[in-house]
Formats: C-alpha cells, sequence, structure tokens
C-alpha cells in the first residue's frame, strides 16, 4: 500500500493499492482504504435489563446462550487484536455489567494497560449496575466510561427505558465519579421525547464536569415505534444550543466518532455524533465482535466475518490472526444509513444491541 492516506481532496475516503505501509509493516491492521483499526468495540452479551425504544422491541430474542463466547474465548480474541495493534478496547453490550462474572474479563484485559500495549480500556453501560461496579472498574485499569441516559425526567426515563429507574442510574454515575472515573453522557436525541431537555441535560452533566455526547438515532433493527417520527438531526440541536450558547470548535478526540465543541458560558465539552447528517466513516477506525465472535467491519452495513470457528481450531491463534487479516480487507468504505418517510425500512437488520454501538 502506499504511505498516504485514502482521503480525497473533499476528505471521502478511496481506496487505494499499492506498496505496504509502514504501520503495515509493524503488524498493524490497515484496511483498504488506508485507515489504520486500532479500536476494537466487544459486546460481551446483547442483553439487557433496560429496553430503550429507539434501541429494541419489548420483546426481544436473543442469541442462544450456548454460542456465546467464554470470557476466556474473549480474553483471547482482545488479546489477538492487541497483537494486531489495536490500542484502545471498549466493553459494550446489551448492557456488559449484567454479564456474569464479566469483572474477570476487565481484570484480565488490564494486564496489557500494565505493559502499555494497550491505551485504553473502557466500556459503555446504561449506568444500572454502576454502584456496584464502578471501584472494581477502576481498579482493573478503567479510567473513563461512557454512561448512556437520555432524560432526567423519572417518568420519562421510565417511557424511553421501559423498564429503567432513573434514581439507579444517577446513583450509578455519582458512585462512578466518586471511584475516580471520567464520565461521559451519551444521550440520543429524539424529536418530541427528549429535545426539549437538551440543555439543561447539558448544564447538569458539566455541571457535574462531565462531557455530553448527542447522538442521531440510526435505523438498526425493527423496533415497535416509527423510528422516523423521533429522528432529530443534531445540525437542528446545534443551531438551537447557539442561539442561547457560544460554541466553539476544538480539536480534542477520544478516538471515537464524536466531533466536540466548547460551551463557553458552562466550559464544558459537547460532542455530535451526527452518522445522518455528517458521515464521518472516513477517519473510521474500529471493528467490533459480537458476543458470539461474529466480527462487523461496519455498524451500518452486514460484512461480518466468523472468528470462533478459527479461535477454536487452532490454539497457536495462526488461523485467528488470518481470519482477523482477511477480515480487515473487507471493512466497506462506510454505511448507507438513511432515515426517510417514504423508506421506512431499517438499513441495517440487527439491532443496535448485537454490536454495542
Ligand atoms: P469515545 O471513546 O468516548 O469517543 O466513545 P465512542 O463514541 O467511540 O463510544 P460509545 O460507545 O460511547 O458510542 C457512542 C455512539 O457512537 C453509539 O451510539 C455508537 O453506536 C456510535 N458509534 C460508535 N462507532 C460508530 C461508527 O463507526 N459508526 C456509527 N454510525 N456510529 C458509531
Ligand atoms: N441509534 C443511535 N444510538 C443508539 N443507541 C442504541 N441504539 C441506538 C440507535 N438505534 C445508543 C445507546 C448507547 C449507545 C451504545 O448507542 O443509547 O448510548
Ligand atoms: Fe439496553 Fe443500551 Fe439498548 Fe437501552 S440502548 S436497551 S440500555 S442496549
Amino acid at each position: 500500500m502506499l504511505e498516504e492516506t485514502g482521503h480525497s481532496a473533499d476528505g471521502a475516503v478511496e481506496a487505494i493499492s499499492g506498496s505496504e505501509s509502514a504501520a503495515e509493516r509493524a503488524g498493524m491492521l490497515v484496511d483498504p482504504f488506508g485507515r489504520e483499526i486500532t479500536y476494537l468495540r466487544l459486546s460481551v452479551t446483547d442483553r439487557c435489563d433496560f429496553r430503550c425504544t429507539y434501541c429494541m422491541a419489548e420483546n426481544m430474542t436473543f442469541l442462544p446462550k450456548k454460542e456465546v463466547l467464554t470470557l476466556e474465548e474473549m480474553d483471547r480474541l482482545c488479546t489477538a487484536f492487541v497483537d494486531n495493534g489495536v490500542r484502545k478496547v471498549r466493553i459494550t453490550g446489551g448492557e456488559p455489567l449484567v454479564r456474569r462474572e464479566v469483572m474477570t474479563l476487565f481484570r484480565r484485559l488490564g494486564r496489557h494497560l500494565d505493559t502499555g500495549r494497550l491505551e485504553e480500556l473502557t466500556i459503555t453501560t446504561n449506568g444500572s449496575q454502576l454502584s456496584r461496579f464502578a471501584d472494581e472498574l477502576y481498579d482493573c485499569g478503567i479510567r473513563r466510561i461512557n454512561v448512556s441516559l437520555d432524560t432526567l425526567d423519572p417518568d420519562r426515563f421510565r417511557e424511553i427505558t421501559r423498564w429503567g429507574n432513573l434514581n439507579k442510574v444517577l446513583a450509578g454515575i455519582e458512585a462512578a465519579l466518586h471511584a475516580g472515573l471520567k464520565v461521559k453522557i451519551n444521550t440520543v436525541a429524539l424529536k418530541g421525547v427528549n429535545e426539549g431537555e437538551l440543555t439543561s441535560l447539558i448544564e447538569w452533566a458539566h455541571g457535574m464536569g462531565m462531557d455530553l455526547t448527542l447522538i442521531e438515532t440510526m435505523p438498526m433493527g425493527d423496533i415497535d415505534e416509527d423510528r422516523t417520527a423521533h429522528y432529530l438531526p443534531l445540525s437542528v440541536v446545534r443551531g438551537r444550543l447557539q442561539e442561547q450558547w457560544n460554541l466553539e470548535d476544538i480539536d480534542y478526540q477520544t478516538g471515537g466518532p464524536a466531533r466536540y465543541m466548547r460551551v463557553k458560558e458552562t466550559g464544558g465539552r459537547i460532542g455530535f455524533i451526527t452518522p445522518l447528517t455528517h458521515n464521518f466513516c472516513e477517519s473510521c477506525n474500529r471493528v467490533r465482535l459480537t458476543c458470539t465472535g461474529v466480527l462487523y467491519m461496519c455498524l451500518g452495513q452486514s460484512h461480518s466475518a466468523d472468528l470462533r470457528a478459527p479461535l477454536r481450531a487452532d490454539q497457536s491463534n495462526e488461523m485467528l490472526n488470518a481470519a482477523i487479516n482477511e477480515a480487515i480487507t473487507r471493512k466497506p468504505k462506510g454505511h448507507d444509513f438513511v432515515i426517510d418517510r417514504r423508506r421506512p425500512q431499517v438499513s441495517v437488520a440487527r439491532h443496535m444491541s448485537v454490536t454495542g454501538g
């Protein structure tokens, strides 16, 4: 491959070809568009103790338990990715903290932080179990976590999550901050649901020293309602926020897809994750692995590779490494998410909870 990025002058990603790049020579994973894959998102379970309306139907069919990888197998898989140059691992779900004994996985993976091979081990959680696990997470080397929270109104929280309890989540966030963890709040912006509350949510988060990231709802998996009814473009939200606050562009980055702005009045940061209004695929650095060992190369596409069979077939990791490298050659250019009343079908059949985003 050529030692140039796969970005054209207008920022669009383009396939490149040629001799091997320095990153590839260093044993890193580089996709056909020249993007280095340094971020693995691992879903340890597709189950969840909530049923957020934009994420799941109330009655969900989950992956059969007998097909789910053991925590030891998940450790082996993550370690193989670290061996291939991955520097950031995020544990996701469903809700990762409902997986039994999940702390043993964090503990094991913490060794890669100790050696410096992994820069960050982190988690995205709905916060329901944080009171119990916050101290232990810190102990395992986790320093920064993302907690999903779409409202501070207890009734609305119950409506959105169907099964959740706001007080438990707020207590979990307190426990995390008390444990020394940096917390970022993830909020899906929903028209007619929490759109009138976004300013107060941001003020609340900034008042507690937390960043808040707004997310556009993505058309993944059948839910019990019409997603288009609640789709709220973040370009609109940003315009509204700018009417009351001074927002300045900053080049703060976390390795995820959010673009950040600072609110002068609060001193805090707002992130914008805009798969619908502003595609960020040109800087994609990540792949995601399900709890049954299926690797998805793009959140918004169905390209996948089974890593469970090579993992189990060969203790030496040779087949596994070959399967990982082959999969990366098929990483697509980007997603094709569209939310349109005239095309109400979902863009991707699987639910977000299969890959944890
Ligand atoms: P940071 O490390 O704090 O940047 O976190 P992150 O944004 O990488 O992870 P998080 O789990 O908090 O994800 C926030 C939202 O971003 C979720 O809704 C994810 O589904 C979404 N997201 C993450 N990666 C991608 C991606 O490649 N494409 C799209 N469309 N959405 C993504
Ligand atoms: N679109 C956008 N974000 C979603 N999430 C779950 N489902 C969707 C969806 N369809 C969010 C959760 C959590 C993160 C992992 O993904 O709220 O913050
Ligand atoms: Fe569970 Fe997260 Fe989906 Fe809500 S968004 S149902 S908390 S996986």
